[in-house]
């Protein structure tokens, strides 16, 4: 291990992938590069490759997910791995079994990978702190605390467009305090060098803490969007909200919902993303989500190749041959 930092090995190559926090811009920079690697082929984004072949993977969801186990399942076998769905509700876990019990039995069954999706923020890092000194951990969302690898799918994408990151603005609007997704992307654009980036949002949806974390804050939405080059939206996260946050969602679109007319305020080439799912209505108007500047399935779809580069780069199978 590297200091404590439990996601490198001795090498400082990645062991787990459980946050942005701890990695530097070569590590972040070099999951871009292989994902860009499996992302090359015109006309189909990925085609399968053996690098994975004998490996088992294992999708440990202990919260819903559309797009990250899916696309975690995918970027799996396009890797030749086999691939184990724990289904949750009709495990062992509703008769009491222990997460440390089910993860023992799952370690049984042969697993090299487990990517671990749960409401605790932490559960992550107390998988990868318990597993066999073979097995690994990637966290697919733990709480309010990270989602490395929708961040990472979220840098591709904004690569993919905007090229260089330096010069970029970056807005990034919603519940930012409730948000997993938002607290990886800081770090990670941040990490990458970015000019600026801003979190837009009510007083209520800020975390006190925010400037600590490099970023300038705004309440008022039209003035955060002046001239930015990339409008990131959240949801609002109400299962893991308490009390009354919030006005109506009516009222919560008046003030922060983004509109075609609101994004006349960014840069004319900027791009529109949102992690998923979107509440139409709410953080945004359809005619954004669907419009020309929306990348927000771009995003889905770079999630395969970045889930294959982090899953070959932390089970020591490196190289893209897409
Ligand atoms: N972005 C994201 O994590 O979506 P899912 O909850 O559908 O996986």
């Amino acid at each position: 291990m590297r200091g404590d930092n439990l996601q490198l090995n001795e090498a400082g190559e990645l062991r787990h992938f459980l946050s942005i926090e701890g990695l530097g811009r070569e590590h972040l920079e070099r999951i871009l590069d292989i994902a860009e690697s499996f992302a090359v082929l015109p006309g189909r984004q990925v085609k399968k490759v053996p690098l994975l072949r004998g490996r088992i993977v294992t999708n440990l969801f202990f919260e819903n997910s559309t797009r990250t186990r899916t696309t975690f399942e995918l970027a799996a076998k396009l890797l030749s791995a086999d691939v184990i769905n724990f289904n949750v509700s009709v495990s062992a876990t509703s008769k009491g079994e222990t997460l440390l019990d089910t993860l023992r039995n799952l370690e049984a069954m042969h697993s090299d990978l487990f990517v671990v999706r749960h409401a605790h923020s932490g559960a992550a890092h107390f998988i990868a702190r318990h597993v066999a000194p073979g097995v690994s951990v990637i966290n697919a969302g733990d709480g309010w605390h990270a989602h490395p690898t929708q961040a990472m799918l979220d840098m591709f994408t904004i690569r993919r467009h905007k090229g260089d990151f330096a010069p970029l603005r970056v807005a990034i609007v919603g519940d930012i305090q409730h948000s997993r997704v938002a607290r990886s992307q800081i770090m990670a654009l941040n990490t990458l060098g970015v000019t600026e980036v801003r979190i837009i949002g009510p007083c209520t949806l800020i975390p006190a803490e925010a400037r600590s974390l490099g970023v300038h804050v705004y309440h008022d939405l039209d003035a955060g969007l002046e001239d930015v080059d990339v409008v990131i939206m959240l949801r609002l996260q109400r299962e893991r909200m308490e009390g009354a946050l919030l006005p109506s969602a009516h009222e919560y679109f008046q003030r922060y919902g983004l509109t075609e007319k609101r994004l006349e305020r960014a840069k004319p080439d900027a791009i529109v993303m949102h992690p998923g799912p979107i509440n139409r209505g709410v953080e945004m108007a359809s005619e954004v989500a669907d419009g020309p500047r929306s990348v927000i399935l771009q995003q889905v779809s770079y999630g395969i190749a970045v889930r294959m580069a982090v899953m070959s780069m932390i089970l020591g199978a490196r190289g893209g041959e897409a």
